[in-house]
């Protein structure tokens, strides 16, 4: 059908993926304006747009990891991290909750986007990334990124969110290995609650919300916490296929 290669076209082109990112109504009136009429077609495009709209790429994450100078450790630490949200979110929705795979794997690769440019600036890493995907026009993947060390606005009871996804998975890996709460929670003490009480004990009381995020996602999933180390390893062959095609999250089924 002509929509869908003009669908590819733009697919193929990065001006266009930057206005299916950035403005709907533009790519809207394009798309119509390009199809000579065929507005039912550019209805089509205009919806497919608008729902992926603001969601990086795989190589959009990785080509935003190049241009923050992200380290070779933190980009491994993300991937593993990447993995595990994978897992936890495509579980999730096998169970018929109501979550995208595609916004937490991509708030995933992107949580520590901060952590380079904060090395020097001092700043608060997960506001730093806040603002490096604000301004690179990733509005939804933003708050999740500003909330996976802490989570701010939260409420345990609510609905299911990419963004604890993403708080309990970057909790569960140490460097790029996974481990559990315990393992991560010591490692982070003796990184930086040394001989800080008060911060130690912060970090303590973000470790037991984190503990209920565990408790609350495993209630709903079919495998145990204790099971996301062999599974990333031996069983993770979808998400290794999404994080390794190095594609548009759009052309995927
Ligand atoms: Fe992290």
């Amino acid at each position: 059908m002509f929509w869908a290669e003009q669908l590819q076209n733009m697919r193929n082109n990065s001006v266009c993926q930057h206005y299916l990112r950035t403005s709907f109504l533009y790519t809207f009136l394009t798309c119509a304006f390009q199809l000579n009429g065929d507005y039912i077609a550019g209805i089509g495009l205009g919806l497919l747009a608008e729902e992926v709209e603001m969601i990086p790429s795989i190589r959009e994450c990785f080509h935003l990891m190049d241009k923050y100078h992200m380290l070779e450790n933190i980009r491994a630490h993300s991937l593993v991290v990447a993995k595990v949200t994978c897992l936890i979110a495509q579980g999730l929705r096998e169970v018929g909750v109501d979550i995208s795979v595609e916004v937490a794997i991509a708030a995933a690769l992107m949580h520590d986007i901060g952590k380079t440019p904060s090395l020097k600036s001092g700043q608060d890493h997960s506001e730093t990334g806040r603002q490096i995907c604000l301004k690179n026009h990733l509005d939804e993947i933003a708050p999740i990124v500003a909330e996976h060390v802490r989570l701010k606005t939260y409420t345990l009871n609510g609905d299911f969110s990419e963004k604890e996804i993403v708080y309990y998975a970057d909790k569960r890996v140490k460097h790029d290995k996974i481990v559990n709460l315990d393992e991560r929670l010591a490692y982070i003490i003796g990184r930086y609650g040394r001989n800080r009480k008060d911060l130690s004990k912060a970090i303590e009381r973000n470790f037991l919300l984190c503990e209920q995020v565990e408790e609350k996602l495993f209630e709903k999933l079919k495998f145990s916490p204790e099971s996301l180390s062999y599974m990333v390893e031996n069983q993770n062959k979808m998400c290794d296929r999404r994080l390794n095609s190095n594609e548009l999250f759009l052309s995927r089924p």
